[in-house]
């Protein structure tokens, strides 16, 4: 009988919440795909962390290569989070033949281009769910059950470290050093947390947002981006006085001419409107499609379970398609 057979990079927060849905849901996971599925090799240097999972020392490996070079292996999962190496060895192992998932949102948005043409070229997929909106299946639903659209616009609270941040700066009118400290422990920030509030973390994730619904590919560098390091106590009454709320806005909007307005920044949100609803690390992806009209997807952004949700998920789209396929 057919096994799936996977490699994972890196087992820190992410990587360990991905192990924790296998060893949680395994029955069901297998029952779907139709076969085994297991984590056979991990990259990873700090194998004596407490983890509360069941990984044995000879799952540790110190060299990507042992895992690209084994053919036993049919997918690789990069959680190593960053640029670099992370886009490298993903290539690589696109490159390897391997079939790719990642919930790395830099890595993707910074080589996009460049990793898509190494899955076309190497027959293999790559799929990146999990690096925008965590857990919420915003990517699937845009590039399958909504394809049938031309998208016009998204506004996206895409960023859970900072809606944590604003909403208990709103809500229980806490300072903002004290509410990242508590985003950091709870495990939703970045390793360095600047990318989550310069706004950068939301730029990336616009970056693969526009990439897919609107077929324009832009470098997140190039997207303008202002994050909610200045946003004061004042600011946030001043809004709630005009019945607003501020929160951390990916934008993008094709106007009349063709053209695509982009931004990221702290925004006034209506009360009343649904994205001013969404409080504490969740995420929400506001969506304007010119036949389904306005959509939104909502739900856990950030966090171990929630993200390895939907990289199991990504496994399990691919290993179907393997097994469909007598792979
Ligand atoms: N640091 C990110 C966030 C993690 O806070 O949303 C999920 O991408």
């Amino acid at each position: 009988m057919k096994e799936i057979r996977i490699g994972l990079l890196g087992l820190g927060n992410i990587g360990t919440g991905t192990y924790k849905v296998l060893e949680m849901n395994r029955k069901e996971i297998e029952d779907t795909v139709g076969c085994p599925v297991n984590i056979v090799k991990i990259l990873e240097k700090d194998i004596d962390r407490e983890r509360d999972i069941t990984v044995t020392r000879d799952m540790f490996v110190s060299d990507p290569e042992e895992i690209f070079s084994d053919p036993q292996i049919d997918i690789v999962i990069e959680l190593l989070g960053g640029v670099e190496p992370a886009a490298t060895l993903i290539e690589r192992a696109l490159r390897s033949g391997k079939h790719v998932v990642t919930a790395n949102k830099a890595a993707v948005a910074a080589n996009y281009s460049r990793l898509m043409d190494a899955a076309k070229e190497n027959g293999v997929t790559l799929r990146f769910e999990a690096s925008v909106g965590g857990g919420i299946p915003v990517l699937t639903a845009l590039t399958g059950c909504l394809k049938a659209n031309k998208f016009t616009r998204v506004l996206g609270i895409v960023n859970g470290t900072t809606n944590y941040i604003l909403d208990r700066m709103t809500q229980e009118g806490l300072p903002y050093d004290e509410v990242l400290k508590d985003a950091q422990r709870l495990g939703f920030a970045e390793a360095d947390p600047t990318a989550d509030v310069e706004g950068i973390d939301a730029a990336n994730k616009l970056s693969i947002l526009m990439a897919l619904m609107f077929d324009h590919y832009v470098h997140p560098k190039d997207i303008p981006t202002k994050g909610i390091t200045e946003i004061t106590a004042e600011d946030i009454k001043s809004a709630e006085a005009d019945g607003c709320l501020i929160k951390l806005i990916a934008y993008a909007e094709i106007m009349e001419d063709g053209s695509i307005k982009y931004e990221v920044r702290p925004m006034r949100i209506i009360n009343t409107h649904p994205l001013g609803g969404v409080h504490r690390e969740y995420n929400a992806v506001f969506v304007e499609g010119n036949v389904v009209g306005n959509l939104m997807f909502y739900g856990p952004g950030a966090g171990p379970l929630p993200t390895g949700s939907a990289v199991m998920g990504d496994c399990m789209e691919i290993a179907k398609a393997m097994l469909a396929k007598g792979e």
